[in-house]
């Protein structure tokens, strides 16, 4: 019998195994271990050199007869199309790219992924092993220039070796499809650590385990000799770890998610789903791409050039009120204390500069915003802001609100 106070032993779910990417124990090995005609990626690699290898991808693009079909790239076809645009938002949210970043676009192709990088105001290098290839992606920003004053990009010829860039020159790497066209992994992910700036991040969206198996991918291999490898993600990270990255996180996306009807969505929502509904599908589709960031060791200084996590609170003296025409002019003393956990860059900063000024909202909404006003003092989390004089003119019917500006909009004190 069990006395006073015993405690019984804690029962916990049976730990199903860690499922791996590992090729003994996954699909690859076992198929060609049934058809041996399969190709498999390790001989190709064994069997080319780099070099032969980089020949293939420039005979490729310099011979192609429809280079405008190419140059649409994602909007060649509606499918392929949301494919890539849903898998291109989620590496870039794993990208993490700002205003002003130094982005390494490895493997750029035609460079679609970089046109957008420089739109959002990226200096994007674009780099690849095809001479072609980039010469057809300066032709797409020609054809196809970005909107507004945008940095340049740079166009990097790569030797299947060296990344020809100093170390800890970049802010950010992204491989779209890229990796697993590299016969020496290793070298190309320490080369990413040396270019990599302390905290960068490079971000991935590669194929997965079993993508050498593809019909595609065998074609490709036997009648091209392009390398179709499969990504085996804990490979990839034990690599980057002896390289000096320090973290990798692993996208959870279904790409080509299951579009179901209300009942359906309410019980999904509702936690009374089928599993072969939404958690099963979802899992497959996870299992056909591997979208990842590896963080290099060290630490970025997070700043106003990403809105995320900014915050402020204001406090208002020394007000004023004076009559002017059809208003009148409020003007005070704003202090600033930075509540969040980014820098503020300076108010003449390019990018991401930090403001104070007053608007003026009606019931509607925003209607008019003041001058800016410098934000003097501090530019770090918790430090208050020398005292900024604001003057707003306030028509009748309308409220005046302090803020931050153009990121924030903080606490405000309206009269
Ligand atoms: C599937 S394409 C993707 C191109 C581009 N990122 C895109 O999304 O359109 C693969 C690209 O990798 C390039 N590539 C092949 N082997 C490479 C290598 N060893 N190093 C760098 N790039 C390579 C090819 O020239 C090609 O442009």
């Amino acid at each position: 019998m069990r006395g006073a106070g015993h405690v019984g032993r804690v029962r916990r779910p049976a730990r199903r195994p860690h499922r791996t990417d590992r090729p003994d124990r996954t699909g690859p090995h076992r198929a060609r271990e049934a058809d041996p005609d399969l190709i498999d990626p390790a001989e190709l690699i064994a069997a080319t050199s780099v070099e032969q290898l980089a020949a293939t991808a420039e005979q490729y693009f310099a011979t192609l007869d429809d280079v405008e079909q190419l140059l649409t790239k994602p909007f060649k076809e509606a499918g392929e199309a949301a494919e890539l645009l849903v898998t291109f938002g989620q590496v870039l949210r794993g990208l993490q790219p700002a205003t002003g970043m130094t982005v390494l676009d490895f493997g750029a192709g035609t460079c679609w992924t970089s046109r957008w990088l420089t739109q959002l105001g990226c200096r994007v290098i674009a780099s690849d092993i095809s001479p072609s290839a980039l010469e057809l992606g300066r032709h797409l920003y020609e054809r196809a220039p970005v909107l507004g004053e945008r940095p340049e990009p740079e166009f990097l010829v790569f030797d299947g070796h060296r990344i020809d860039l100093p170390d800890a020159s970049v802010d950010r790497i992204l491989s779209y499809d890229a990796l697993h066209h590299v016969p020496n992994p290793d070298d190309v992910i320490a080369e990413f650590a040396r270019v990599l700036r302390p905290g960068g991040i490079a971000a991935f969206s590669e194929p997965g385990a079993t993508h050498s198996l593809q019909p595609q991918s065998q074609y490709e291999m036997r009648h091209f000799g392009v390398l179709e490898n499969d990504v085996i993600i804990e490979d990839v990270w034990q690599r980057a770890q002896d390289r000096g990255f320090t973290e990798i996180r692993l996208c959870l996306l279904d790409s080509s998610p299951q579009w179901v009807d209300l009942p359906t969505f309410q019980d999904v929502r509702a936690g009374r789903e089928d599993p072969s509904v939404f958690p099963e599908p979802a899992r497959a589709a996870i299992g056909d791409r591997r979208m990842f960031t590896l963080r290099r060791a060290g630490t970025e200084t997070p700043d106003s050039r990403i809105a995320d996590g900014l915050t402020a609170a204001l406090s208002l003296d020394d007000v004023t009120v004076e009559r002017a025409g059809d208003g009148v002019v409020v003007s005070g003393t704003c202090r600033a204390v930075n509540t969040g956990t980014r820098h503020w860059l300076p108010s003449d900063s390019p990018h991401g500069p930090v403001f104070l000024a007053p608007a003026s909202f009606s019931p509607t909404g925003p209607s008019a915003t003041g001058s800016r006003t410098p934000v003097g003092g501090s530019r770090f989390p918790a430090e208050e802001t020398a005292g900024c004089r604001l003057v707003g003119r306030l028509f009748f019917g309308f409220g005046l609100r302090w803020g931050m500006f153009p990121m924030l909009s903080g606490s405000s004190s309206t009269s």
